[in-house]
């Protein structure tokens, strides 16, 4: 009991907010990495668990664990699999463990815009991405958006020449780790709650990141400016385990699913505006947000393309260029 009491102490102080769960309920433990109320996946899992409680209660009920408080996302999926935690969205980057399939987002300049990777997921091809690590025991239940990934260091980017030797932090992805090692940088794997530190102290020189990201972890007080590339995507997939979910009685699956859909439709719809204030914010603080010029950006393209071939034999070059027509 006194554990437990410490525990829901930490969690609330933390910003972890609690529906008392009763006997009997179905509970669902979702834990992830960034803020609950300025981030768009925090505001989604917040109103998923808002929904839950609220529509299904008695039935089911969902506790949310954000800012890496229970889980670092590079630990949550091992124990989704042991059966600690029952829901998670880490990003797309973060499943190299599980499938080489999602490698396909993390090519640098594949995707124009957050509408764009919208319709691929939406297609048949994206669509059955979700169910591609059901073999490893993981269910994909939906994408939830976050943005484009922008770029800052410790000294201002311009052109790629500018990142060169330059140490920047990457989610746990050797198409990241390609992308930098492109430009003649030096990537390291890191997890995201130890990011700012790293930034702080030089351990890293700089990062790559959403605006809400930079924003929410305040990378741009660490940083010599955020430049604006736009340069890759940064998505989630809402994950649970498959025999946790298969095993769930009907009613109480169908609930959850119609939730789920109705929560990624409303939040999905709303993440370019997220994303938009976090970018306002943080030009707000009187932090320098760079725009690339038309040759400045071909720059940067042209130094990262040679990504797409390292690996388009294993995504595979049918994928990719599909992938493409989806931007309009
Ligand atoms: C990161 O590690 O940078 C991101 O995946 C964090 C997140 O969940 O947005």
């Amino acid at each position: 009991h006194l554990l437990a009491a410490a525990a829901s102490v930490l969690a609330l102080s933390s910003g972890a907010a609690f529906a008392s769960c009763e006997d009997g309920e179905t509970l669902v433990k979702f834990a992830h990495v960034t803020n609950s109320d300025k981030h768009p996946k925090g505001i989604a899992a917040q109103l998923f668990a808002d929904r839950v409680n609220e529509e299904m209660n008695g039935k089911a009920c969902v506790e949310v664990y954000p800012n890496s408080t229970l889980y670092d996302d590079d630990k949550v999926l091992e124990a989704m699999l042991l059966g600690d935690v029952q829901m998670a969205a880490p990003s797309l980057s973060k499943f190299e463990t599980f499938t080489k399939k999602l490698r396909l987002f993390d090519l640098p300049f594949v995707f124009n815009d957050i509408a764009s990777v919208d319709r691929y997921q939406a297609s048949e091809d994206g669509q059955a991405l979700l169910t591609s690590m059901t073999r490893k025991g993981l269910l994909g239940l939906a994408y939830w958006h976050s943005g484009m990934k922008q770029m800052s260091a410790s000294k201002p980017l311009l052109l790629p020449e500018d990142a060169k030797g330059l140490k920047f932090r990457i989610q746990p992805s050797d198409v990241l780790q390609a992308q930098f090692e492109a430009l003649g940088a030096n990537p390291q794997k890191m997890a995201f709650s130890e990011v700012y530190g790293a930034l702080q102290t030089g351990v890293v020189d700089g990062q790559e990141n959403t605006w809400s990201n930079i924003y929410g972890q305040k990378f741009f007080e660490v940083q010599d400016g955020i430049t604006e590339t736009n340069h890759g995507v940064l998505d989630y997939m809402v994950v649970v385990s498959n025999d946790w979910w298969e095993g769930l009685p009907e009613d109480v699956r169908t609930g959850l699913k119609t939730i789920m859909d109705e929560v990624t439709a409303e939040r999905n719809a709303a993440v370019t505006q997220v994303e938009e204030e976090s970018k306002q914010a943080i030009i707000a603080t009187g932090a320098e947000v760079r725009e690339l010029t038309p040759e400045q950006r071909d720059a940067w393209v042209e130094a990262m393309k040679p990504v797409w071939e390292k690996f388009s034999g294993e995504i595979g070059q049918d994928v990719i260029d599909s992938a493409v027509t989806y931007n309009v």
